[in-house]
């Protein structure tokens, strides 16, 4: 069972992000448990404030290391990444962080416990990045307002990765990424639709034959659309 504790300024954003598909199967199956935390539980003055104007001036406000000291100390038991017990992870999501691959996503599919950090995009104090967190970790090279949109992303790459929580036990090895390559490009009926065929090879039946057509296609979308991943 893997525990998922999202610390956010927006617990209500994730009301029914879970209730949809394999997160919902693999919920209800005891495979995962997760729960949206309010980081303003963690406060103790009267207007419950999480953030404050940053040091040395500008734009922004930027999140006070307190309430997510406190928040990672009663979720994870730890207030020092050091402390931090083995398979847990304790998670600042930002645009700083390093990126997030389906191989950062498989270790934490193997996880008893993830904290998952919301950043905001003005920022967090450094403090959490540089002492309380065991990874900082960005989803991709553009800013979003907060982790929240990326806490989803996480949440959803892992849980796929959990053993029983697809349908069918090959089909998380044979995608994309698993193999260095994107996906074959896939076609269902009709065989043809508004004058596009479906490639014939895969209407004879010859599962070899076939096998050579999509590694190929594989390859050559790869080229087309994400060269970077060939020169890995
Ligand atoms: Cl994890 N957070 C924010 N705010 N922006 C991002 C991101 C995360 N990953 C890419 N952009």
């Amino acid at each position: 069972m893997l525990r998922i504790d999202i610390v956010t300024i927006f617990p209500d954003y994730f009301r029914e992000a879970f209730d949809y598909g394999i997160i919902r199967r693999a919920r209800l199956a005891g495979l995962i448990e997760i729960k949206a935390h309010d980081l303003r539980s963690w406060t103790s003055d009267k207007h419950h404030v999480v953030d404050d104007r940053p040091f040395g001036g500008g734009d922004g406000m930027v999140l006070k290391p307190e309430p997510i000291f406190a928040a990672v100390e009663s979720l994870a038991g730890a207030s020092r990444r050091e402390q931090v017990p083995a398979r847990k992870h304790v998670v600042l999501l930002s645009p700083q962080g390093t990126p997030f691959t389906q191989s950062v996503a498989a270790g934490f599919a193997d996880a008893e416990q993830l904290v998952l950090i919301c950043g905001r995009y003005e920022g967090v104090d450094e403090r959490v990045a540089a002492t309380l967190v065991t990874e900082e970790i960005s989803i991709g090279d553009y800013v979003l307002s907060g982790g929240e949109a990326a806490a989803l992303v996480v949440v959803d790459a892992v849980t796929r990765l959990i053993p029983g929580a697809l349908g069918s036990a090959t089909s998380a090895t044979t995608e994309s990424f698993s193999t260095g390559l994107l996906d074959y490009p896939h076609y269902t009926r009709p065989t043809e639709f508004e004058g596009l065929r479906v490639p014939e090879v895969l209407l004879t039946g010859h599962h070899a034959e076939i096998e050579r057509w999509r590694r190929q296609a594989a390859a050559e979308k790869t080229k087309r659309n994400r060269p970077d991943l060939l020169k890995e």
